[in-house]
């Protein structure tokens, strides 16, 4: 079984994933690392090279990869991958999967001062950021919810949250 944590930029999956993956036994795959390490290139060094579109269609061919691995899984997805082509459909067909739901503030929160390593977010002034934040996860949340569970994860410890999807 593949077990997939996926939501908006800075909602937690890489972390919740790794101690996961660590209490459960199970090997642990970041999309994203996988991309770099695929590609050779920084996801930043991607998006600025040969811009957002490639960087959908490998993200697409690598997503399709590591869930047909055979062994048991964790995957932390990007925050857009669920959004994208049939993506989703894929997801709900080949794993069980976990949106991990943070509010905007709690997004802006985390974001506000580490922007420069998201290409999307890395022009967005601090004034215009929570606006954008609003919007961008207004048109994600449609893919979001189509997750097989929702896990909130406002003002929730890394524990709370592992123990929650366990
Ligand atoms: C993206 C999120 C990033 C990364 C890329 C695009 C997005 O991953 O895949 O910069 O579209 O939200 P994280 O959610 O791990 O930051």
């Amino acid at each position: 079984m593949k077990i997939v944590l996926l939501g908006y930029m800075a909602s937690g999956k890489s972390a919740v994933g790794k101690v996961l993956a660590k209490k459960m036994n199970l090997q642990f795959i970041d999309l994203d690392d996988f991309i770099e390490k695929k590609e050779g290139k920084s996801i930043s060094d991607i998006f600025d090279l040969h811009g957002e579109i490639y960087f959908r269609r490998v993200e697409a061919i690598y997503l399709e990869e590591v869930l047909n691995l055979s062994e048991n899984c964790i995957i932390s997805l990007g925050g857009g991958t669920p959004c994208y082509g049939n993506n989703m459909e894929y997801l709900k067909n080949k794993s069980v999967s976990f949106y991990l739901n943070a509010s905007i503030q709690t997004i802006f929160d985390r974001l506000e001062g580490e922007t420069s390593q998201r290409p999307l977010v890395a022009t967005i002034g601090k004034e215009n950021l929570k606006e954008y934040l609003a919007k961008h996860l207004f048109e994600r949340n449609p893919f979001y919810q189509k997750a097989d569970f929702t896990i909130s994860v406002d003002n929730k410890s890394l524990n709370t949250i592992v123990e929650a999807i366990e």
